[in-house]
């Protein structure tokens, strides 16, 4: 076949899943994968899909495949290989052919990408849900010239996961927007998975709870305001046994949480926008931590374990109300670095979309995202802590926030994500703070000047200038 709808390259996990969900929307595709029986197998695997997918074994007979002018969609790892891809096959191309990076790059790199594509049409699209999204309905986050969007847009809102009948695939912006979309995304991913971890410690250790009975109340939560994919999967692996053992599955996993360096970038970009995301770089340095094995254990021969039993300080309806006002604090974070890139990077990014398109499909789905959407459509607040629908709830919710933080403080409970995001609160609610110290040190050390509070000008200086 000659006249494929799209093309495909890199069938890995996500790749082979995206490209099933091509063809099952009723697209013909081509597909390449560098090892030729990678091709083959997806090929054959396909069942009732295989007529729709042109399985190819060289990039000349991948790029012929495709109905001019070309849409190719690349699913290879990050980084190098990406570029690697694009340099194999601009050759083969022509001017208007568009190529398509569907891979969790860093936006930087998908920056420099539209650079180099000078007029010829390049996308970076943010792709969140995991396999099972890829497969059936992710969420799609944009980035590249509007009018490339545009010729990809029949295919990427058919395979994107619907809200309602509305298609979770939108537009961020020029060049590396939707890729900078995708890395805050996980950044929020990261801060509620550690939010989630940490709660679930307070019932482990704290309340010498069960899994069972941990995943009961997860089950509990999902049916009120904390209603998400997180909490959903959160009861199902508490609920888990190990099928060797018998035993509850998380009692054999390591507590050594992996990353794939998406968040990482998150933190490292708030630090150059100067965009204060507290929650989201402490649930980043706790999976560095967490990979500290051995230092944590001669931690604990030195110091001995926390006394962390907390039975009859906490009840669970705190926890949850903790956990509620933490990701409405989380998300404030997020959706703030977001508005702060949006000036930096010239983008407009739309933020009530963002929350829109974040409402299925992805990862950090959750009933929450709607009522964000709402708030930010409705321009209420400029921190998503000030709209009228969330500082309600955070005024009702911090004191519980509150009572877990100091008690998992008090019996040695780590609560990185929620105690940052607490004091993060406070501090937001603190019209005179504490950097008038800040001030006075570095103007008494490097002449550095300071503003006064009764006069204007930007320029004076302590009795030691003299
Ligand atoms: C998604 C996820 C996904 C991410 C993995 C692994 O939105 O589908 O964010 O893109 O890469 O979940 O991430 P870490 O290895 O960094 O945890």
């Amino acid at each position: 076949m000659s006249d494929c709808d799209i093309g495909l390259l890199g069938l890995g996990t996500m790749g082979a899943a995206l490209a099933l969900n091509i063809a099952d929307n009723g697209f013909d595709i081509a597909v390449f994968n560098r090892t030729t029986q990678v091709t083959r197998d997806f090929r054959a695997d396909a069942g009732a899909l295989t007529n729709r997918i042109t399985a190819t074994e060289t990039l000349e007979s991948f790029v012929a495949s495709i109905a001019t002018p070309r849409m190719i969609i690349l699913m290879v790892p990050a980084g190098a290989p990406v570029d690697q891809q694009i340099a194999a096959l601009r050759p083969l191309l022509a001017d208007d052919d568009l190529i398509i990076d569907a891979g969790n790059a860093n936006f930087h790199d998908t920056n420099r990408r539209a650079t180099e594509a000078g007029d010829k049409p390049f996308l970076g699209i943010g792709v969140s849900g995991g396999e099972d999204g890829a497969r059936h309905g992710p969420s799609i986050m944009g980035g590249g010239p509007r009018a490339a969007w545009d010729r990809a847009a029949p295919i990427l809102t058919a395979i994107a996961a619907k809200h309602d009948g509305t298609p979770c695939a939108t537009w961020m912006g020029n060049d590396g927007a939707g890729h900078f979309v995708k890395a805050v995304h996980n950044g929020i991913e990261y801060a509620d998975m550690q939010m989630i971890a940490e709660v679930y410690g307070a019932m482990r250790d704290g309340m010498a709870m069960s899994q069972p009975d941990i995943a009961a109340v997860f089950g509990r939560w999902n049916d009120g305001p904390l209603a998400s994919y997180l909490i959903e999967i959160s009861q199902q692996v508490a609920a888990a046994t190990d099928t060797d053992t018998g035993k509850p599955l998380l009692s054999i996993i390591k507590d050594a949480a992996g990353q794939k360096g998406t968040g990482r970038w998150t933190a490292i970009e708030a630090q150059h926008l100067a965009a204060p995301v507290p929650a989201i770089e402490a649930a980043v340095a706790a999976r560095n931590i967490s990979a500290e094995l051995d230092l944590r254990a001669k931690g604990q021969a030195r110091f001995g374990a926390a006394p962390q039993a907390l039975q009859g300080a906490l009840t669970i309806d705190q926890l949850e109300q903790a956990l509620i006002a933490g990701k409405i604090i989380c998300y404030a974070q997020g959706f703030d670095m977001i508005s702060r890139a949006s000036q930096e990077f010239g983008w407009s990014l739309p933020l009530p979309d963002i929350a829109k398109v974040w409402r299925a499909g992805c990862i950090i789905r959750s009933v929450m995202l709607d009522d964000m959407a709402t708030a930010l459509e409705d321009g209420d607040g400029e921190n998503l802590m000030l709209s009228s629908r969330f500082s309600a709830e955070l005024s009702t919710y911090h004191v519980a926030l509150r009572q877990v933080v100091a008690q998992a403080a008090l019996h040695g409970l780590p609560m990185p994500a929620l105690s940052s995001g607490l004091a993060y609160f406070d501090a937001m609610r603190t019209e005179r703070g504490t950097a008038d110290m800040i001030q006075g040190q570095r103007d008494f050390f490097g002449r550095h000047g300071f503003e006064r509070l009764d006069r204007d000008g930007t320029d004076f200086h302590g009795p030691w200038a003299d």
